[in-house]
């Protein structure tokens, strides 16, 4: 049996018209990091308010360590909570804040002193240890909320949105703090985002939900170069895939401009004869402009105008459209193009995807 097991889970709301999470089953591994991602409101936090105890299921089990949790309470579960909304106690300070769940443990208060210190320092709280909330910033309530929750002793983690309010910088530290402290205690990990780079960089694997429904579940990279639909291709990766309407015969794919590209025979036969009309999905990375690329998919050379270029330093992400619709390329600083350039470009055939027009499933 799996650390933790989802059987079927709805969750519908006393007086809402549709469910909030529909037929959602998961297993989840002792000591495995997941992330559950998607736009807001599709339900993330409901599944996870469900685990912990604090939502009602409508329908459906839920097992934790090979127990049947539906009716026992939050306490009782042997879980460590990080809330969307933080939660503090306002009349503590930090530390009061942080120590107080380990003092309701009885926990010895000279290993309590040790965990709060370490957590403390961990998450930059240091000149903030004698405030209380209401004179913390947002991002600082947040961290006060994370070492409240990483001081305990738990065998499972969960995390809702534990850095959302954190500004850029601070939130890669504390991505990178929260995944080393994930290989040091072990701790099974359930981590709410809507941030698909967080969820790509933390989990061991992502569950990912459209309003209400699991999309796909797997290894980050899985997603990334494997996704089972249109939106799913659509979340992962930055900037997002480009996507045509095109007409496959044969080997020919004519897009709705008339730009034509000819797939290799390895592409056309893995979409196993299907033909005319398919949603075609390139990521930016694979339309290539270097002179190499171009060379060798010679025939198939496209250009357009460069209308938006982003600078990034390291690599470059160029806006055009192509095809009949908007498109973005990503280079490398070497092959600057600035707006209102002409660009030429090919797409790498063997990194194409196809999806169905009405069901959207990825063909390959
Ligand atoms: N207490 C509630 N009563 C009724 N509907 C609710 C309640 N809480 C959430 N919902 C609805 O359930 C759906 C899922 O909400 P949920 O909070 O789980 O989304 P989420 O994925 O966590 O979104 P976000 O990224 O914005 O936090 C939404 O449509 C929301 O409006
Ligand atoms: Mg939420």
């Amino acid at each position: 049996m799996s650390f933790i097991e989802l059987k079927n889970i709805y969750k519908k709301y006393p007086g809402a018209d549709k469910n909030s999470v529909t037929d959602v089953s998961l297993n989840i591994e002792e000591k495995e990091f997941i992330a559950f991602v998607g736009p807001s409101g599709c339900g993330k936090s409901t599944t996870l308010r469900m685990i912990a105890g604090f939502e009602d299921i409508t329908s459906g089990e839920i097992y934790i360590d090979g127990q049947k949790m539906n009716e026992t309470a939050p306490k009782d579960r042997g879980i460590a909570m990080v809330f969307q909304n933080y939660a503090l106690y306002p009349h503590m300070t930090v530390e009061k804040n942080i120590s107080y769940g380990l003092k309701n443990m009885k926990v010895p208060s000279d290993e309590i002193k040790k965990k709060v210190d370490w957590a403390i320092k961990v998450l930059g709280l240091e000149e903030y240890r004698r405030r209380k909330p209401k004179n913390l910033s947002g991002g600082q309530r947040q961290r006060v909320a994370l070492g409240r929750a990483i001081v305990k002793d738990t065998k499972l983690f969960l995390m809702d949105e534990p850095l959302s309010n954190l500004d850029a910088k601070l939130r890669v530290s504390m991505r990178n703090e929260i995944s080393k402290l994930h290989r040091q205690i072990g701790s099974t990990t359930i981590y709410v985002t809507h941030d698909q780079v967080e969820a790509m960089t933390m989990a061991d694997r992502i569950v990912i939900m459209k309003d209400g429904v699991v999309q796909q579940v797997g290894k980050p990279m899985d997603l990334y170069e494997h996704p089972a639909n249109k939106f799913v291709a659509g979340f992962i990766g930055s900037p997002q895939m480009n996507f045509y309407d095109v007409t496959v015969n044969g080997n020919i794919v004519t897009f709705e401009d008339g730009s034509r590209i000819t797939l290799p025979d390895s592409v056309t036969s893995k979409l196993g004869g299907r033909q005319g009309e398919l949603i075609l999905g390139i990521r930016g990375e694979d339309i290539k402009l270097d002179a190499q690329n171009i060379d060798l998919f010679k025939a198939d050379k496209q250009s357009a105008v460069v209308e938006n270029a982003e600078v990034m330093g390291n690599e470059n992400n160029l806006y055009f459209t192509f095809g009949g619709a908007s498109s973005v390329a990503r280079v490398s600083k070497y092959e600057v193009s600035g707006i209102g350039d002409k660009i030429e470009f090919v797409f790498n055939p063997m990194r194409i995807h196809f999806f169905d027009k009405q069901t959207e499933i990825c063909y390959i």
